[in-house]
C-alpha cells in the first residue's frame, strides 16, 4: 500500500469511534516495531518525525525507512512532521515527501498562530499534504523546551471555530491536560483529562478531527525493569489509558505516543543485558528493545486506540 494522507483515516476514525496512533520514529528498529505491530493487528498508523528525529536520523534515512515499511506491509501509513516550528520547516517536509505536517505555533499569539498556520495550510494543500495545528499549550518537555504544568494552558473552546475557519487546517491539537515526556504526574496524583473541554470543542467543530499530544501512560512495569537494572528514572505516572480510550471514542482521531516507546526500548535493552551480560552484538540487544516497542504499540492499538481491524 502507498503512503497516504490522514484524510481518509480520520474520516473513518471519527465515525467509527476510535483513534489512529501517531508514533514517533527515530531509527530503523522503531519503524519496524510499530509497523509490524500495526500490520499484524490490521491497524492504520501514522509515523511521525520530530525536528530531533530529522536531525538524528537524517531526512533521507527516515523517508526511505518509511518507504520500506510501506513496501513490506499492507496497512495505510502516513508520514507526518511532528511539531513543525515554522513555515520553512513544514515546507521542507511537504517538498520532501511527507503526507502530513504539523505547524506548532501554539506558543505565539493567537493572531500569529492563525497567520503561520494559514500559510502552511495554503502551501501544503497546493501539494496534496494535510495540516495539523495546535491551540493551547501542553506542559512537559519537547525538543528541550520545557513548559511547567501550572503554566500549561487549556484550549479555549471560544477560539476554535475562528481558528479553523481562518487557517483552513485539517485537524487541531488541543490541550486538555496531557503533557509531553515521561514525568507527567507524581505518584499519588490523580490525573484527569478535561473531557468537558473536548466535548465543547467537538460541539463547536462537528465532524472535525481532534489530536491529543503527550499521551504516553508511562508503563510502571518498564520503569521498574529500568530502575531495577541500573536505571535512575524518577517516579512518575502518565495519562490513564481509560481516559484516552474515552477521548478516542469521541472527536479525538489522532493520539501521539513517544515516551512509552522510549521506555519500552530502554527496558528491553536493560533486561537483555541482565540475562546476557556477555552479549555485545547490537542485533541481539537492540532486537530485544524492538520486541518491547512492538508489544507496547500492539497494546496501545487494542486497549487505547481501538484501531485494530480498521485497515
Ligand atoms: O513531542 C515531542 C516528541 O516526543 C518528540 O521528542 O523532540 O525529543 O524527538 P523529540
Ligand atoms: P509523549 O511524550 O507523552 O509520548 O508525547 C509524544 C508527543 O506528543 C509527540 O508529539
Ligand atoms: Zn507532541
Amino acid at each position: 500500500m502507498a503512503l497516504v494522507t490522514t484524510t481518509e483515516m480520520f474520516k473513518k476514525a471519527y465515525t467509527g469511534g476510535y483513534a489512529i496512533g501517531a508514533f514517533n520514529v527515530n531509527n530503523m528498529e522503531i519503524v519496524q516495531a510499530i509497523v509490524e505491530a500495526a500490520d499484524e493487528l490490521k491497524s492504520p498508523v501514522i509515523l511521525q518525525a520530530s525536528a530531533g528525529a530529522r536531525k538524528y536520523a537524517k531526512n533521507a534515512y527516515l523517508k526511505h525507512l518509511v518507504e520500506a515499511a510501506v513496501e513490506t506491509s499492507s496497512i495505510p501509513i502516513a508520514l507526518h512532521l511532528d511539531h513543525g516550528a515554522d513555515f520553512a520547516t513544514c515546507k521542507d517536509c511537504v517538498d520532501g515527501g511527507f503526507t502530513s505536517v504539523m505547524i506548532d505555533y501554539s506558543s505565539h499569539s493567537f493572531e500569529e498562530n492563525i497567520e503561520e498556520s494559514r500559510r502552511v495550510a495554503e502551501y501544503a494543500h497546493e501539494h496534496g499534504v494535510v495540516v495539523e495545528a495546535e491551540l493551547g499549550t501542553l506542559g512537559g518537555v519537547e525538543d528541550e523546551v520545557s513548559v511547567e504544568m501550572d503554566k500549561a494552558m487549556y484550549t479555549d473552546p471560544d477560539q476554535v471555530e475562528e481558528f479553523v475557519k481562518k487557517t483552513g487546517v485539517d485537524s487541531l491539537a488541543i490541550a486538555i491536560g496531557t503533557s509531553h515526556g515521561a514525568y507527567k504526574f507524581k505518584p499519588g496524583q490523580n490525573p484527569k483529562l478535561r473531557l468537558d473541554i473536548l466535548a465543547e470543542v467537538a460541539r463547536r467543530l462537528p465532524g472535525f478531527p481532534i489530536v491529543l499530544h503527550g499521551s504516553s501512560s508511562v508503563p510502571q512495569e518498564y520503569v521498574k525493569i529500568i530502575n531495577a537494572n541500573g536505571g535512575a528514572l524518577k517516579d512518575a505516572i502518565g495519562i490513564p489509558e481509560d481516559q484516552l480510550r474515552e477521548a478516542a471514542k469521541g472527536a479525538v482521531c489522532k493520539i501521539n505516543i513517544d515516551s512509552d516507546l522510549r521506555l519500552g526500548m530502554t527496558a528491553g535493552i536493560r533486561q537483555h543485558f541482565v540475562e546476557h551480560p556477555d552479549h555485545f552484538d547490537p542485533r541481539q540487544y537492540i532486537g530485544d528493545g524492538r520486541k518491547y516497542v512492538k508489544d507496547i504499540v500492539a497494546h496501545k492499538i487494542v486497549e487505547v486506540l481501538g484501531s485494530n481491524g480498521q485497515a
